[in-house]
């Protein structure tokens, strides 16, 4: 085997142009992605607010983590118009429940023709609702033989690290929590003001992000892998 002397220019980390993002999403993504999946999808990039919408690539690891789990008992904090609550629905056995939280259920009501065309509608309770107040009744309310597999958020990254403590007491241990949007833009690698390209709420969260990855980094009753899909994604495995 022939082994360069210096390996520093090499990198491990090759996704650094858009040309290979559109070759995974072209070549193992759109052909994989289920019918009513891709309409929610191009329906939601019509939407003003559609970039919240979790991205195609992300819902395919969400799908494999789900099965790799036998999951059958899911939360979901950040609905918007549900593609990541679409793919769980589907990822999930047909008696399988899914208890979704958004304080705005007109977003969900933009998803929902394509949840029931997907013929999943039975797995969801949604519930409109603040997320703290939420998460609060579930926390009164499910037996420890009910705890959640899996928790999915995506919703105000301000509270995240708020969120995280609730989330601990309703997920299984061994159970996953997955956060979204970790790596934040990219920006919480950076410092000093944002580049003005980005709305103004990516300044504003910065420091939340930074301070949740910092937290979630050095928590003991979690282990941890943080990817470099989509926006970021922070995979948490319950320990203890
Ligand atoms: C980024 S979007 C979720 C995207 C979604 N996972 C998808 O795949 O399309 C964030 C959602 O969180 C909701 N949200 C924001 N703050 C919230 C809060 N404090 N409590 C409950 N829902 C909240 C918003 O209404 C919005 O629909």
């Amino acid at each position: 085997m022939n082994w360069p002397e210096n390996t520093d220019d090499i990198e491990k980390n090759l996704l650094k142009s858009d040309a290979l993002h559109e070759y995974i999403l072209k070549t193992n993504v759109f052909p994989r992605e289920h019918e009513q999946l891709k309409e929610l999808r191009e329906a939601t990039e019509k939407h003003p607010m559609g970039l919240m919408g979790v991205p195609p690539e992300e819902g395919q690891l969400l799908s494999i983590i789900l099965k790799t789990l036998n999951a059958k008992n899911t939360l979901e904090v950040g609905v918007f118009t549900g593609y990541s609550l679409l793919t769980t629905a589907l990822a999930l056995p047909d008696d399988a429940k899914i208890t979704a939280i958004d304080m705005d259920k007109s977003f969900y009501e933009i998803g929902l023709p394509f949840i029931k065309k997907a013929g999943v509608e039975h797995k969801i309770n949604f519930i409109e609702s603040e997320a703290h107040p939420a998460l609060d009744k579930l926390i009164q309310e499910v037996k420890e033989d009910e705890l959640f597999d899996f928790a999915f958020v995506d919703a105000d990254k301000n509270n995240y690290i708020h969120y995280h403590e609730k989330l601990l007491k309703l997920v299984r241990v061994g159970g996953i929590i997955a956060y979204d949007n970790t790596l934040w833009f990219g920006t919480v690698a950076t410092e000093g003001p944002v580049d003005p390209k980005y709305p103004d709420f990516v300044g504003i969260l910065r420091d939340d992000v930074v301070k949740l990855n910092k937290s979630l980094a050095s928590d003991p009753r979690i282990e941890i892998s943080q990817l470099a899909i989509g926006d970021g994604l922070t995979i948490c495995r319950r320990v203890y």
